[in-house]
């Protein structure tokens, strides 16, 4: 047997021991583009630009940086780690670790709090989607022209109050979903962002243009750099930690997932690094297609949640070409929800057909059932049920709230915990193969301390302690 033969020989049996059976991102490239579609999505487009105009802009933006940077991107390090060291779903990956660390498998439950966190994410996530795939057509069909404040809120909420409408434009959305995961990590989810990235990142680059040409760009590069701390608050400093978290897609499962298809070798903070980098890019550069548009047209920057939906048609009601703008528009949003849906749908998949050995047709089947009915709990809180709440909220709040204010961080903190405090140093060392000491003993550091606090102190915020 020739040398070459040997190591191939060696280097199959390694790759089947290590699950490479489950399929792998077929390059670096791939795997960030899917890392960057799961962390590009409704957050970066609609809630981004909405806080930063609550909250006052520059100083705002200053100090999600920060987060980014001290939090988000050492925990999306430790995440990726864990899922490409266990080489299985979130809850199978961590119980393995433990193991080889010589902690209790009972760990497992850390990660499989995250996919259903993700899971749970999810059913809401595609009704929201679903409100860009209805203004598509809206857009499309001139729909925007002559809004003004007031019939703007009303087509908003003639969309809301619209159960059936809002069920279809949900259940198509998770339709598609469902349908890139099942083909799998390589038909599936690659060829799908191998698409779908490029086609977002050209319409963003067209709608910031746009703006430039045609919107008060100075004044929104203002709004938004110029950083008055003056207008920073406590609660303002938290919610820009507590997005650094969503926007990255933590604390759910879905970057350990992505994780456990990376091919060995490949760098995994290089690699982080450049998807937290590409995924704030993204929020500012959305930022710069609309304000813009909203400062142009005597609009309002800080009025909240309806500032896509309420705000941003009345800008294209009034601006030239802007049924064509319109439509880019919420395709885009539409499209980076998608690529942020299949991520979510993943560790859920990925456990099914591990942990059952069901086939993923199956697995995408069941898991697609429940979603469709929790979803319709999610739609109905706008109408049907709205009047139905529990402790004042909705369905539809109690899932958001429960998801981001309690799980994602205590998923989080329990993966950092696990990470920095269980995980014996040299095995982790090893799985995350920095190459650089002084660099790993950095990050070491800020998983063993500063991303616990942070999450800890966002936690404490939400639940209204602080
Ligand atoms: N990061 C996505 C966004 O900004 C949301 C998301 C959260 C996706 C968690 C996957 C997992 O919209």
């Amino acid at each position: 047997m020739s040398q070459d033969s040997i190591a191939a020989g060696a280097y199959a049996g390694q790759a089947a021991s290590s699950g490479a059976s489950r399929g792998l991102w077929t390059s670096r490239w791939a795997f960030f583009l899917a890392a960057t579609g799961s962390a590009v999505g409704l957050g970066n487009i609609w809630k981004f630009p909405y806080i930063t105009g609550v909250h006052g802009g520059g100083a705002f933006v200053l100090v999600y940086l920060g987060c980014i940077l001290a939090i988000g991107i050492p925990l999306l390090m430790a995440e990726v780690m864990i899922g490409r060291a266990g080489r299985k779903n979130p809850s199978d990956a961590v119980a393995a670790l433990a193991e080889q660390s010589g902690a209790s498998p009972r760990w497992r439950l850390a990660g499989w709090v995250g996919g259903l966190t993700g899971f749970l994410i999810l059913s809401f996530y595609v009704v929201v989607a679903g409100w860009a795939l209805a203004y598509v057509p809206a857009a499309a069909s001139g729909g925007f022209v002559g809004l003004n404040g007031e019939s703007s809120g009303a087509l908003f909420g003639a969309l809301l109050a619209d159960p059936l409408k809002l069920a279809v434009c949900a259940s198509l959305v998770l339709l598609a979903t469902l349908l890139i995961v099942g083909f799998g990590v390589q038909q599936g989810l690659e060829r799908a962002v191998r698409y779908l990235m490029p086609g977002l990142f050209v319409l963003l680059l067209i709608l910031v243009g746009y703006a430039a040409t045609r919107g008060a760009f100075g004044q929104a590069a203002a709004f938004l750099f110029a950083a008055d701390f003056s207008k920073l608050t406590g609660e303002a400093i938290l919610v820009a930690l507590g997005h650094a978290f969503f926007t990255l897609s933590l604390g759910c499962g879905a970057m350990m997932a992505y994780g456990s298809y990376l091919p060995a070798g490949t760098s995994i903070a290089l690699t982080s690094l450049l998807v937290a980098l590409a995924d704030t890019a993204v929020a500012l550069l959305a930022g710069l297609a609309i304000f813009p548009l909203v400062f142009a047209n005597g609009l309002e920057p800080g009025a909240g949640p309806g500032l896509i939906f309420v705000t941003l048609p009345i800008a294209f009601g009034q601006m030239p070409l802007g049924q064509v703008v319109g439509v880019f528009f919420f395709v885009m949003l539409l499209i980076a929800a998608l690529t942020s849906a299949i991520s979510l749908s993943e560790p859920t998949i990925a456990w099914l057909t591990e942990r059952f050995r069901i086939s993923r047709l199956k697995a995408v089947l069941l898991s697609g059932a429940a979603l469709w009915l929790l979803s319709l709990g999610s739609v109905f809180s706008f109408n049907l049920w709205a009047e139905g709440t529990l402790f004042g909220k909705t369905f539809f709040d109690c899932l958001d709230y429960l998801t981001t204010n309690l799980l994602m961080p205590l998923g989080g903190l329990a993966t950092v915990f696990f990470t920095g405090w269980v995980l014996k140093r040299k095995r982790v060392s090893e799985a995350l193969n920095i190459g650089h000491p002084a660099l790993f003993q950095a990050w070491w550091w800020l998983i063993r301390f500063v991303t616990p606090l942070g999450i800890v102190l966002v936690f404490l915020n939400l639940i209204g302690v602080i």
